[in-house]
């Protein structure tokens, strides 16, 4: 129970990488607010978790609207384990992503986790003893046909992320990506068409299962992890190493 008496805020809790996420940390004593729009799935989760005997709470936020950003910030409390999770991507040539989709992916992917960390991390900094962990995405490192928006908006998150490691290190609290392969969750769904052509990219020949993420990301939030700072852990199969 590496995390007793640790609070997590798990953002994109209520499915696939999150939901994970928010299930292994409860399981190693932290106690979770699980945040997503799906109160129904949110609710579930909770209610799982605690049936194992963890700790969480479920608290709903539409984290492409700043003032849900805030609030969440207010409502989760005291946070000492931050996973930003949520994500949005749309899969189109750069051509067919217009205005709105384009801000979409920065309103989600950059800008709530900008601004759920300049209102957690002051806190963290003063408590010391904190852990950030942001989910980037394999295609932040290479092109990728079709995902120029979400590759681009995850390449900021690893940057932030190397930034943030500088702003907070001295202050005790650690900021690192976890930038994941294709996995089986439900975003990967519509993707499971190319499965085979992504796979052959891949030098372990497979997708990865969402435990193989979450557990990586719950190894960043323990004392284990305790020099680590600042890094982007590839967790894609090799596929960002050919
Ligand atoms: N699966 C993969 O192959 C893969 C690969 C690389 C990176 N990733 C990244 O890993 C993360 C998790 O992916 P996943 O596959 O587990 O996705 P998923 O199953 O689709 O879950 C996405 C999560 O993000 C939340 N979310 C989306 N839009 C939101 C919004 N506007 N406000 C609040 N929450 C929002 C969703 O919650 P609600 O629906 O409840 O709002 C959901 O909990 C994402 O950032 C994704 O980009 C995934």
């Amino acid at each position: 129970m590496e995390l007793t008496d640790k609070r997590a805020l798990v953002t994109g809790a209520t499915s696939g990488i999150g939901s994970a996420t928010a299930r292994s940390l409860a399981a190693r004593g932290a106690s979770v607010v699980l945040t997503g729009r799906d109160r129904p799935l949110g609710e579930q989760l909770v209610a799982e978790i605690q049936r194992s005997g963890g700790d969480a709470r479920f608290v709903a936020a539409d984290l492409a609207q700043l003032q849900d950003v805030t609030r969440l910030a207010d409502d989760a409390g005291v946070v000492d384990v931050l996973v930003n999770c949520a994500g949005f991507y749309a899969v189109a040539p750069t051509s067919e992503i217009d205005s709105a989709t384009f801000d979409r992916h920065f309103a989600i992917n950059v800008k709530a986790p900008f601004f759920l960390v300049g209102a957690l991390a002051p806190r963290m900094a003063a408590r010391g003893g904190c852990v950030i962990i942001n989910v980037s995405t394999m295609v932040a490192s290479f092109g990728q046909p079709g995902m120029s928006a979400y590759g681009a908006s995850r390449a900021a998150v690893e940057l932030l992320t190397k930034a943030w490691a500088a702003e907070y290190g001295p202050t005790g609290v650690r900021v690192n990506a976890v930038a994941p392969g294709p996995t089986h969750t439900p975003a990967m769904e519509p993707m499971m068409a190319m499965a085979d052509e992504l796979i052959k990219a891949i030098p372990l020949g497979r997708v990865a299962e969402t435990h193989e993420v979450s557990d990586v990301i719950t190894f960043l939030a323990t004392p284990a992890a305790g020099y680590i700072n600042g890094a982007t852990l590839h967790v894609d199969g090799g596929r960002t190493a050919v």
